[in-house]
């Protein structure tokens, strides 16, 4: 069976948290897109070289996770030749048999836009910036990480190629109030709702 799952939305809205939970409890397979940018921001170099170029080494940084990479990844994702160059990795992926759950910021738009399911998982720049403070614990101020989140958001929506928007048919999701499990179950809800019947 191939069945597509696309997560998009801005950075800390859940969409990695969500994405894993979907993909255990459905047994899909899972591929974080936004550690391929990383990977190719902290590479260095002529940016679109270095996403020809990816290997398995360059995603196993441990430092891919932290700001500078965050920052690094949303400026070399400007470049349509980085994005051409990461497009047939991730539509191998989303086509792979059982199952896969891609998350990033054009899953539903440009990568897979014929997903069965497309969410888009929000919230206030404000709970986002909190919550990516409380993860760093890196002595960045919450004042600059609000500031990097706002910037973020701007170059991720301001982009003219690929830019960050929910698909037309994406099922918004606010995780601003909601707890993980109650984000989580509101996912899955709309899973259920396109998976195939069994049996
Ligand atoms: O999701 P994450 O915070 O790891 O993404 C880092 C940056 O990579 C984003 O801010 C965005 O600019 C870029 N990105 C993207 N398209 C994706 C995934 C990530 O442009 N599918």
């Amino acid at each position: 069976m191939q069945f597509t799952v696309a997560i998009d939305g801005p950075a800390a809205a859940g969409k990695g948290t969500i994405s894993k939970a979907v993909a255990q409890h459905y047994g899909f397979a899972h591929l974080d897109t936004g550690l391929l940018y990383r990977a190719v921001g902290m590479k260095g170099g002529d940016p679109a070289a270095a996403a020809r170029a990816l290997t398995q080494a360059d995603l196993a940084r441990p430092d891919l996770r932290s700001l500078q990479a965050g920052e690094a990844a949303s400026r070399v994702a400007t470049n349509p030749d980085v994005r051409a160059a990461l497009v047939a990795f991730q539509r191998d992926f989303a086509a792979r048999e059982g199952g896969a759950v891609l998350d990033g910021r054009d899953i539903g738009t440009v990568i897979c836009p014929a997903a069965q399911v497309k969410l888009f998982v929000t919230a206030s720049a404000v709970t986002r910036a909190r919550r990516r403070w409380l993860e760093a614990d890196d002595g960045t101020s919450y004042d600059a990480v609000l500031e990097q989140v706002r910037a973020r958001d701007a170059r991720d929506m301001g982009r003219s190629d690929a830019p960050l928007r929910p698909a037309d048919d994406a099922v918004m999701l606010d995780t601003t109030d909601l707890s993980i499990p109650e984000a989580i179950r509101a996912a899955c809800a709309a899973i259920d709702a396109k998976l195939p019947e069994k049996g």
